[in-house]
């Protein structure tokens, strides 16, 4: 079932906050990372952009823009660290977030395939693919959209496009918008210094 409780600009039910006081304290790489808490926050905003258009499942998607990088140990290929976010995913469900079996599955799935697969027929999963793949031109990255690698109608819109690639470049804002007032506080400040650092 579809949940659209949340706000894109503003505080999420769909992610309680002590899943990410988890995310955040067992990080393995520095959160100024480019894997980090802006590139999730950008995989949010863009990912509910596009399930305004796709009819994704929201929570899920909220949820695998925190989740999908979350394992990373470091910022190189880390080929298992899709696995290892889906491992993480099924460990906390119940515990630190809620979602339905089948929700749960999408959810296991998406993460376990992010970067090895490419299509898929279940326009959640996809969605999700999608707007992690639109958040690539990142310093350091510099990769530009490629629709080759996009599989919904949304995520190819020339306007989508040019949004995600000026969003990739914005850290503070984006986590603005993923943390909202309520979240504030520590990451934030390392966003702060995040986009200090990129224009020295
Ligand atoms: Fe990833
Ligand atoms: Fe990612």
């Amino acid at each position: 079932m579809v949940d659209n409780n949340t706000n894109l600009d503003g505080f999420s039910r769909n992610v309680p906050r002590p899943l990410v006081d988890d995310i955040i304290h067992h990080f393995q790489i520095s959160l100024d990372s480019i894997h980090g808490p802006a590139h999730w926050a950008r995989v949010r905003y863009t990912g509910l952009l596009l399930a305004r258009e796709t009819g994704a499942d929201w929570k899920v998607v909220e949820l695998f823009a925190f989740l999908h990088d979350s394992q990373r140990r470091n910022d190189g290929a880390d080929p298992e660290h899709g696995p290892r976010a889906g491992v993480y995913a099924r460990a906390q469900c119940g515990r630190l977030f809620d979602l339905t079996p089948e929700q749960l599955e999408v959810l296991v799935f998406s993460c376990n395939g992010h970067t090895k697969e490419r299509l898929i027929d279940d326009v959640t999963a996809q969605t999700c693919w999608d707007a992690d793949r639109l958040d690539l031109y990142r310093p350091g990255v510099d990769i530009l959209p490629d629709p080759y690698y996009l599989g919904t109608t949304a995520a190819k819109d020339t306007g989508m496009m040019q949004g995600a690639i000026g969003r990739s470049r914005v850290s503070q804002h984006a986590v603005q918008l993923f943390y909202g007032r309520r979240w504030g506080g520590e990451v934030c400040g390392d966003a702060r210094a995040f986009q200090r650092e990129q224009h020295q």
